[in-house]
Formats: structure tokens, C-alpha cells, sequence
């Protein structure tokens, strides 16, 4: 599977570190603002990533001020309902949803409106100290589109994503980490390495593995407890046909470190 190189994206900047595969968002001019044409690359470079074999976990990341500033209002703000309807570019940013591979989400800076939704669409998150999270969409007379209501609410509870979505103010790092938002708080100059550190340890683990325990951890949030521990114990039986399954278990008995296939 090819992966583009950087120079045939406009909005994103792309790059590879042994197993993980880095994506930046890059429209400095409009803080990174997520209109559709920066959609499009970014979800091509993340399936991209998702097929390529090289890549085990990806890391998605911003500018060191900025993560995203949102949606793109200026490219909104005169549309239709019907406009809207027709052209449902929210669609797009769903893809995400269909990824195997892990994302790790490195922020600094502010993670907005859509800027939080897609942070939130990402398996893990760090965020530097500077990171200021928020849902502002009703201070623009609208609300959450890309995730925002279900996700902020599965993460942190109804009464807190309430207030958030309601008064549509900023939080910090810190704050997103004590409501379990998040998964640590660093330095913002050590965002991307920490976020870069959980990648790699994530993408030397046997990649079927990884793949099928995301899907498993994800259904945890649209099924029933007894549905997913169906769910979870067929995925545990059917790893059995995995090369790695054997390599592991016998390395384990053999006292070596297992090498992957990743089949
Ligand atoms: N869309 C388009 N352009 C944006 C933008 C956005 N979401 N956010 C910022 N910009 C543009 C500004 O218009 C400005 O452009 P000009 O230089 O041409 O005037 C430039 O980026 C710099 O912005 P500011 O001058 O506002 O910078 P600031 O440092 O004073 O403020 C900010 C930074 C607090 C992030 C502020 O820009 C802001 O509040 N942005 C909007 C945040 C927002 O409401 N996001 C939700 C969008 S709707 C959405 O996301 C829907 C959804 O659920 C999918």
C-alpha cells in the first residue's frame, strides 16, 4: 500500500518513525480551522496509514499553539440546512470511526469545537499544559456536530458534558485529565515525544492483536454488557488463529522475547 508523500498534501504534513505513522495538521493561517478540503487529505493519510503494514499506531498532532480551532465557520456560516444536508461532510470525519489502528492525539494548544471532536475520535490522548479543550458551538448559535454531545458525554458523564456543551467554555489539560477525558498532562514541549513514546510501545505489540482489543474496548460504548462480553470472548477465541497467538505463548514457555509476524 503507498503511502502519498508529504508534498502531495496541501493541509497535512506526514511523516514515519519506525512503526508509527505521524500526521500534523498544518493551515496555520486559520489555526487550523477543519474545512473539508483539510478533511479529505487528513482522512486519505489516516486510511493510508491504516493499510500500510509498516505502521502499527499513529500519532496525530498540531501546531505547538494550536490543535484546531474547528470546523471551518467562514466555509459554514452561509450554508443551507439543505446545503448541509446534501453535502454532509461530517460523513467524512465518520471514516475515522472505521479505522483498525490505534491514533494517539498530541495537543497543545487549543483543541475547539471540532478540534475537541476529532481529539475525542482518537483512541488516547496527551495534551500539553497549554491545552485548552471546549465546546463552543453554542456560543455560534449551534451545537456539537462531529461527535461532541455522545462522546464528551460517554467520557466524562452526563452532568459535566451538560455544563461544558451548555456554557461552551474552555477547560484545560489538566481539568480534562481529572474528568478521565485524557490520559496525561506534559510539558508542551514534550507533547509529541510523550504521545510519540505511547505510539511506539503500542506499535511493537503483535498488530492483530492490538486491532481486535481496539474493537473489542469500542463496542464496550454501543452494546449491552453481556453483548460485548459475547463480543469480547469470540475475538479472545479467534485469535487462536493468529501466528502470533502461537509465537507468544510459546516464546512465553520458551523464556525468549516472541517475534511478531503480525499475522
Ligand atoms: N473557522 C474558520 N476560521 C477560524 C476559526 C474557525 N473555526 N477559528 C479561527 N479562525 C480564523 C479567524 O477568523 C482568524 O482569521 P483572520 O485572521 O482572517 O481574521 C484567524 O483564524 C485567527 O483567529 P483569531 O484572530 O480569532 O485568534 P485568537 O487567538 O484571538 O482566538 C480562538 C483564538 C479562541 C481559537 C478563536 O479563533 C475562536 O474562538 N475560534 C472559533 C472556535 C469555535 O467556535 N469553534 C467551533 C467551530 S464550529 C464546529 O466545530 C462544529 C462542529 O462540531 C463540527
Amino acid at each position: 500500500m503507498s503511502t502519498k508523500t508529504a508534498t502531495e498534501y496541501q493541509f497535512i504534513l506526514i511523516s514515519q518513525e519506525e512503526r508509527v505513522g505521524i500526521i500534523q495538521l498544518h493551515r496555520p493561517d486559520a489555526l487550523n480551522a477543519l474545512s473539508p478540503d483539510l478533511m479529505k487529505e487528513l482522512v486519505d493519510a489516516l486510511e493510508a496509514f491504516d493499510a500500510d503494514d509498516a505502521i502499527g499506531c499513529m500519532v496525530l498532532t498540531g501546531g505547538e499553539k494550536v490543535f484546531a480551532a474547528g470546523a471551518d465557520i467562514k466555509k459554514m456560516a452561509e450554508a443551507s440546512a439543505m446545503d448541509m444536508l446534501l453535502v454532509d461532510q461530517l460523513a467524512r470525519w465518520d471514516r475515522i470511526r472505521k479505522l483498525h489502528k490505534p491514533i494517539v492525539a498530541a495537543i497543545n494548544g487549543y483543541a475547539l469545537g471540532g478540534g475537541c471532536e476529532l481529539a475525542m475520535m482518537c483512541d488516547m490522548i496527551i495534551a500539553g499544559e497549554n491545552a485548552k479543550f471546549g465546546q463552543p458551538e453554542i456560543n455560534i448559535g449551534v451545537i456539537p456536530g462531529a461527535g461532541g454531545t455522545q462522546r464528551l458525554t460517554r467520557a466524562v458523564g452526563k452532568a459535566k458534558a451538560m455544563e461544558l456543551i451548555l456554557t461552551g467554555r474552555q477547560f484545560s489539560a489538566q481539568e480534562a485529565l481529572e474528568m478521565g477525558l485524557i490520559n496525561k498532562v506534559a510539558p508542551p514541549e514534550l507533547t509529541i515525544e510523550e504521545a510519540k513514546k505511547l505510539a511506539k510501545t503500542i506499535s511493537e505489540k503483535p498488530a492483530i492483536a492490538v486491532r481486535t482489543a481496539k474493537e473489542a474496548i469500542l463496542k464496550a460504548f454501543d452494546t449491552t454488557i453481556e453483548g460485548g462480553l459475547d463480543y469480547e470472548r469470540k475475538l479472545f477465541y479467534l485469535l487462536f488463529a493468529s501466528a502470533d497467538q502461537k509465537e507468544g505463548m510459546q516464546a512465553f514457555m520458551e523464556k525468549r522475547t516472541p517475534a511478531w509476524s503480525n499475522r
